[in-house]
């Protein structure tokens, strides 16, 4: 990443944190290098101490402890006042593919009950339509079955592995199959139904609309809201 691209990033997460977060808020964190700005930026916060947050990743929480955040009990998820998370892909109607650090699962039950949502995202996330794989988490149990199925509705599936060929396994242990579908005219309705599948825990399509504000960091160093 170029340095004015980091520049960039750097100047929206101090944006959004002096415009989002209030006092005595639960604040969720989504995983990722760029979600990782906003946690390092809210370090320096003066109500630091009165915010309780809720961690989607060890990465993300580890990074929250060395900010010095507080956590919730995860039974707070309720009360989540703001989300702040990256994407991988954001397209032209702002429906996202996320799941690329493997935490979809957990990002996906805050970004759903959160009141506000915050994206923020380099300028090459945002794309007319979606041209990468979905990641689909599903249960290990499944992994064949749920390929199956995947194909049968028009996906190539893969499973993730690491170096040597070794499955990746989300934190809930579970596998993740990246999908690769032609197109999804509907991404509303293609959530809908690869959640269907059986086995399938989750599908790294994000399609809230309502209360999701979207930061882009451009690549000659300053941001913007979309
Ligand atoms: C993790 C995610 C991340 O938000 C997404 O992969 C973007 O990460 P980065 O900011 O590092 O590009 O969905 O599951």
């Amino acid at each position: 990443m170029s340095s004015l691209l980091q520049d960039a990033i750097q100047k929206l997460a101090k944006d959004a944190v002096g415009r989002f977060v209030r006092p005595n808020q639960v604040v969720g964190l989504g995983s990722g290098s760029t979600a990782a700005y906003i946690v390092r930026e809210m370090a320096g916060l003066k109500a630091k101490n009165t915010l309780l947050c809720v961690p989607t990743s060890l990465q993300i929480k580890v990074e929250a402890e060395k900010s010095g955040l507080r956590f919730a009990d995860e039974g707070r998820i309720p009360d989540i006042d703001i989300v702040f998370d990256g994407a991988d892909q954001i397209d032209g109607r702002f429906n996202m593919i996320k799941g690329g650090g493997g935490a979809l699962l957990r990002e996906k039950i805050l970004i759903s009950s959160a009141k506000t949502v915050v994206i923020v995202a380099d300028e090459a996330k945002f794309v007319k339509s979606f041209s990468r794989s979905v990641p689909i988490e599903v249960h290990p149990m499944a992994r064949t079955s749920a390929a199956k199925k995947l194909e049968e509705v028009g996906g190539r599936p893969a499973m993730r592995t690491l170096d040597k060929g070794y499955p990746f396994v989300t934190e809930n242990g579970n596998i993740i199959l990246d999908t690769v579908f032609s197109s999804i005219p509907d991404p509303e309705k293609a959530e809908l139904e690869l959640k269907g599948i059986a086995g399938v825990m989750e599908v790294g399509l994000f399609t809230r609309k309502s209360d999701v504000y979207y930061y882009r960091a451009k690549s000659d160093g300053t941001f913007e809201m979309v």
